[in-house]
Parts: C-alpha cells; sequence; structure tokens
C-alpha cells in the first residue's frame, strides 16, 4: 500500500544532454523518500531510455498524450493530479518559452499548463542560449508567473564551450525539492548547531580527536534548512559540503567552538549541540614537533574544556536546548543523567559504535515525557524527525512563555 503521507513528483525530461543527470536525479528523489513518476518529451528519449528511468522510479514513464495506461484518457491532466510538484530538469530554452506562451502541444507542457500544483524548473543550455535575451525575457516571465527556477550554473559545457547554463547538479536539484515539499515547522526560528569532532594539538603536527564524520550534525542542519529555519552551523574538521543556505564557520578545537557559539547564542532560538566535543585539551601543546630521540617517553598533561551545552542551557535566558549522548552502554539512564545535568529540554541518545560515521542511525528521544524511540534510517530520515520533535516541543515552550 502507497504511504499517503509521502511526497509525490513527477519529473519532466526535455531534450538536452544533461537528461542523462536525470538517473541520479530520480535515485536523490526516491532516497529522500520522495516518490517520482517520470515524464519525457520525445526530444529527451533521444538522450536517456524511458527504461532506465522506469527501473529507477519503479513507476511506469509517460511520454504520449494519448497513452491508454491511463484510465480516463485523460493522460494530460490525470498524472499530476495529487502530485505535490512538478520539477522539470533539464528544461530546455524551448520548454521554456513554451512555458511562457501558455503552449501545449505535448504531454509534458499539457501537464505544465493544466497543473494544479507547483513548478519547479533546472534549466539546462548552451551559454548563449542561456545570455539570449529572448530568453532572459522567459526566465524573467516564468518568474513571475511563480515557476520556482533551479539554477543553472556555470562551467564546463557539452559543447565544448564554458559559461552559464549548465543544469546544477542533481544533488543541488533533489535538495532544492525536498526542502520546498518540506512542511514549514520552524519557519522564522534561528537555529545554532554543533557538528563534528574537535581536534586538541599535542604539538604542531599531533593532536586528539575522535571518529565523528559530521554526517549527523549536518544532517540535522539540512533538516532544519528544511523547516524554514534560520540555521547557523559550527563545524569542528570534516571533510563534508556545507548545506546550502547555513552560514557555516569552521573551527578545530572545543575552544574555538565555545568562542563560536558565544558569538552566535544571542541570536538564537534553538541550540543543538550534536557535536562530539573532545572532554579534554592538552594542557599546554607544543609549539614544535616533539622529537622521540629527545623525549622516548611521553606524558601529557589534559585538562578539561569547557562545557558547551552546560553554560548555553546555563544562560539567564537560554535559547530551547537539545543536545546528543552518544554512549557505549546503559544507554538510556546515562542520556538522562546527562540531560538532567545539562538542564537541557532535549537529549538524543544514540549508541556511539553504531553512529559515529555511519550513514544511518538509530536514536531515543528523552524528554520531560519520556524516552520516544525512532526506527534505524539514514541520518538525512532521523535528522527529519528528530527536527520535527523539536519544533513540538519549542512551540510548546513558547506558547507557555506567552
Ligand atoms: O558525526 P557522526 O559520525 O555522524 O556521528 C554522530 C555522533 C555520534 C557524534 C552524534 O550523533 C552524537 O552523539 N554527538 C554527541 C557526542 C557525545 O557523546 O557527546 P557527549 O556525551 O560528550 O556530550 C553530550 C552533549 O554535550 C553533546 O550535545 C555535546 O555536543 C555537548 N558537549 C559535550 C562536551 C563539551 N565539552 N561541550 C559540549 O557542548
Amino acid at each position: 500500500m502507497t504511504d499517503p503521507s509521502r511526497k509525490k513528483v513527477l519529473l519532466g525530461l526535455t531534450g538536452g544532454i544533461a537528461a542523462y543527470k536525470a538517473a541520479e536525479l530520480v535515485r536523490r528523489l526516491t532516497e529522500r523518500g520522495i516518490e517520482v513518476q517520470v515524464v519525457m518529451t520525445e526530444a529527451a528519449c533521444g538522450f536517456i531510455t524511458p527504461a532506465t528511468l522506469q527501473a529507477l522510479s519503479g513507476n511506469p514513464v509517460f511520454t504520449d498524450m494519448w497513452d491508454t495506461r491511463v484510465a480516463s484518457g485523460m493522460a494530460h491532466i490525470e498524472l499530476s493530479r495529487g502530485t505535490d510538484a512538478i520539477v522539470v530538469a533539464p528544461a530546455t530554452a524551448d520548454f521554456i518559452a513554451k512555458l511562457v506562451h501558455g503552449l501545449a502541444d505535448d504531454l509534458l507542457s499539457t501537464l505544465a499548463l493544466a497543473r494544479e500544483c507547483p513548478l519547479l524548473v533546472a534549466p539546462a543550455m548552451n551559454r548563449q542560449m542561456w545570455d539570449h535575451p529572448a530568453t532572459q525575457r522567459n526566465i524573467a516571465q516564468i518568474k513571475r508567473d511563480g515557476v520556482i527556477v533551479l539554477g543553472p550554473a556555470s562551467g564546463d559545457q557539452a559543447c565544448g564551450e564554458v559559461g552559464m547554463g549548465r543544469m546544477i547538479e542533481a544533488e543541488e536539484i533533489a535538495e532544492a525539492v525536498s526542502a520546498f515539499l518540506a512542511p514549514k515547522l520552524l519557519a522564522g526560528a534561528r537555529v545554532l548547531i554543533t557538528a563534528g569532532p574537535t581536534f586538541e594539538p599535542i604539538d604542531a603536527v599531533r593532536g586528539i580527536t575522535n571518529r565523528s564524520s559530521g554526517k549527523m550534525g549536518y544532517a540535522v542542519a539540512r533538516a532544519a534548512l528544511e523547516a524554514g529555519a534560520e540555521v547557523t552551523l559550527i563545524s569542528g574538521p570534516v571533510s563534508l559540503p556545507a548545506p546550502a543556505g547555513a552560514k557555516v564557520t569552521q573551527v578545530e578545537t572545543a575552544a574555538q567552538m565555545f568562542e563560536a557559539v558565544k558569538r552566535h547564542v544571542a541570536r538564537t532560538d534553538i541550540y543543538i549541540g550534536v557535536a562530539a566535543v573532545a572532554d579534554y585539551r592538552v594542557d599546554k601543546p607544543r609549539q614544535h614537533k616533539i622529537k622521540k630521540t629527545v623525549e622516548p617517553q611521553l606524558q601529557l598533561k589534559l585538562v578539561p574544556n569547557p562545557d558547551i551545552l552546560g553554560w548555553v542551557a546555563a544562560r539567564p535566558k537560554p535559547p530551547f536546548c537539545a543536545g546528543f549522548a552518544a554512549e557505549s552502554r546503559n544507554l538510556d539512564a546515562y542520556a538522562d543523567q546527562k540531560r538532567r545535568r545539562k538542564n537541557v529540554q532535549l537529549m538524543v541518545a544514540n549508541l556511539a559504535q553504531q553512529a559515529i560515521g555511519a550513514d544511518d542511525n538509530e536514536v531515543t528521544l528523552l524528554d520531560d515525557a519520556g524516552t520516544h524511540r525512532l526506527e534505524r534510517a539514514p541520518k538525512e530520515v532521523v535528522a527529519r524527525q528528530i527536527i520535527a520533535h523539536i519544533a513540538k516541543l519549542y512551540g510548546a515552550k513558547r506558547r507557555k512563555a506567552k
């Protein structure tokens, strides 16, 4: 049975070389739990086969207005009903011109004209076609008509030229679509998030760190952005792309993370500590590399780092505070002790050995009302559930304060 809450997108392909990226786009959308129905123009079928997109989307692909697989015989109407958005990627200059004039001479352009849902387009064309005044006029007009335009980007083009007009990457389109479809549970809220590990230097080249990859924290930042929040992300050293739309500050040590949090906290409604902050740092890190020939035995003196989350929660007017606890045993008990000790509204508990560095996570949410277990799922999915829970608690806190 299909899940009625599952978002549905009609993905339209028009005839451009960027159509090959649509295979990746279908994957990226379905990974985010979005159901994809593909519709292709005749020209698009010259670049990629319907069979490929059918296999990836798990749904039959439609190319023809007169397709008899639609019971009513009204494919041009039926296919977009119950759809949350039509996304056309790639959208050629010709297709965009058709939108401007309301032309409906094939299945995709007719669906676009007869739609009741939002339309998003990702233009893809040669730089001269993009720069042409006619295209620029058309783009301005479709924006006025309420169409959302994603990209294009600048760079190498299939024709060998370099410039503006290439379609943005599948991942960027998927991210924009999923953000567009997400309920805006945190609209207007200012969210400060820490993510990743910290690195505490021993000498000029060595240091103490942990295995946090930043995946959970970055997923939480993306979920908060999707929910309409203004997001500031303070990140330890990770190799992940910055979430589009977040203000990112890169730090290395716990002390630097603390300073960055102090700078932003006054403008924060919700603080989420996902970072695996080192509890200790080396007392006096050496400026130069320690030579083992000089010091065959080495003793390091470690001193405690400040508790950033505890400090934020103890402010006179603290924001809503959520922390994460990675434990290797007694998960619920230790996490709840931490929640009470740090005086935060929510603690997200996960098993360190399963969560750290992994793509999936299984968490328990601990708050005043008790414990709520979330099933193991990709960190993206878990992050959205955490943000939905935070939005609920934050909304209740605000109502109480009024
Ligand atoms: O980055 P990934 O590979 O995706 O892994 C994600 C994760 C396992 C690191 C993440 O889900 C997680 O659990 N983060 C918290 C790690 C942890 O054990 O924190 P803690 O128990 O040391 O601290 C509890 C809370 O206090 C955390 O919110 C932490 O950010 C905060 N803290 C801790 C120490 C300190 N000096 N300052 C803090 O603010």
